[in-house]
């Protein structure tokens, strides 16, 4: 770090209960989010990554290199080797309450992964939680949807193809699956140090809850419909515009601005500009289900949405998102149920968290690890007062 007397931020009473918006809390090894250009992985652009071997980009997160071929290879044998899940935690999962939403399946799912299988190292944890994740999810998928019982891991076609072969889409088309979820997973990995998953699950490691509790807590905040339940939301928005006619889709959302609703996909607490990961799937949509009315619709949005959006000042970004567009190209691709969504982001979001968690806890301070979070609140109306 530069000068430990630098004055980073002037706190004043309006920053108080406005949820950390913008306070340097600490510092990353990952990823950076630019207002204008959107998220960088250790210094590449999201747009130079996003068509990259998912497990290298893996590989970048966590160890702050692209790998050359022969180190791809060899941490690609790592993590099939890491892959096995106790059985007791695809067992578990199949008796988990319908009623429950996948992600409080899947924050379950890491408690038992983690009763099943933590060494307490928190780079191995690391690695074994990112390798066993496709089986899980993919049990949780199945168990749900109704499409039969498990099916058995292949950990040597790579994580992202042994994900889309357990998944077994009945009638799905694997290889463009295959292709779609590789940069979605890519995509989603890593968004800097403060969004509330990440800064979530770095906290709990901070009072050294081990790898599996603490990615646990940060899924539960991924649950979220402000954080990544936005994606599932986000689809089912786009279906009820219900036509990809610009002037349906200006009614639609105008009608939805008076009734006070939010525009789903659009607007973002740090970026001032469309978010790269949108730009880079409206291209992908547009190379893999063109015609699909879905998609048109949401295409559509992203011109009018913005433009109605606009006229109000006090929107800082009124700009499209990372969800603004993903669902409607899983839906296109056969992952029709919205209620997934949020549990394809966490498969992702894992792998940067998990990174974030090692770095905090083995890297930084000159290996001495980040403090136990502890924040200070002013407490209100709490004069001393006698009885
Ligand atoms: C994310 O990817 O985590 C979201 O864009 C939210 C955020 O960065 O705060």
């Amino acid at each position: 770090m530069s000068d430990p007397n630098e004055v980073l931020f002037q706190v004043t009473n309006a920053h108080l209960n406005t949820g950390l918006r913008a306070f340097p809390v600490g510092t990353t090894r990952t990823s950076r989010v630019d207002p204008m250009e959107g998220v960088s992985y250790v210094g590449y652009s999201v747009k130079e990554l996003a068509y990259h071997d998912p497990e290298a980009v893996v590989y970048l997160l966590h160890n702050k290199v692209l790998p050359n071929d022969e180190q791809l290879a060899a941490f690609k044998a790592d993590l099939a080797s890491r892959a096995t899940v106790d059985p007791q935690v695809i067992d578990l999962i199949s008796q988990l309450p319908r009623e429950g939403h996948p992600m409080e399946w899947f924050c379950s799912a890491l408690f038992f992964l983690g009763m099943t299988g933590k060494t307490n190292d928190f780079r191995e944890d690391a690695l074994n939680l990112i390798a066993r994740t496709p089986e899980v999810v993919a049990a949780i998928f199945r168990l749900r949807s109704g499409w039969g019982d498990p099916i058995a891991s292949k950990p040597e076609l790579g994580l992202v193809e042994n994900f889309v072969h357990m998944l077994g889409v009945p009638g799905g088309d694997n290889k463009a699956l295959t292709s779609l979820l590789r940069t979605f997973y890519v995509l989603h990995m890593d968004h800097g140090g403060g969004n509330l998953s990440t800064f979530t699950g770095k906290a709990v490691a901070s009072g050294l809850a081990d790898m599996y509790a603490s990615m646990a807590a940060g899924m539960a905040g991924l649950y979220g419909p402000r954080h990544g339940r936005a994606n599932q939301d986000c689809l089912n928005f786009v279906r009820k515009v219900g036509s990809s006619d610009p002037a349906q889709i200006e009614k639609f959302i105008r009608e939805a601005i008076a009734n006070k609703q939010l525009i789903y996909g659009f607007g973002h607490a740090v970026l001032r500009a469309e978010d790269p990961r949108a730009t880079i799937q409206y291209e992908l949509g547009e190379e893999i289900c063109a015609d699909d009315q879905l998609f048109r619709t949401a295409k559509n949005m992203r011109e009018v949405a913005v433009r109605v959006l606009k006229e109000n000042p006090k929107i800082s970004n009124p700009y499209p998102n990372v969800d603004a567009v993903s669902g409607t190209l899983l839906n296109a691709s056969g992952l029709t149920d919205s209620d997934f969504y949020t549990v394809l982001f966490g498969f992702s979001r894992v792998v940067g968290i998990t990174a974030q968690i090692v770095d905090e806890r083995t890297k930084l301070r000159n290996g001495k690890g980040v403090a136990i979070y502890r924040c200070k609140f002013i407490a209100e109306n709490q004069e001393p007062k006698s009885l």
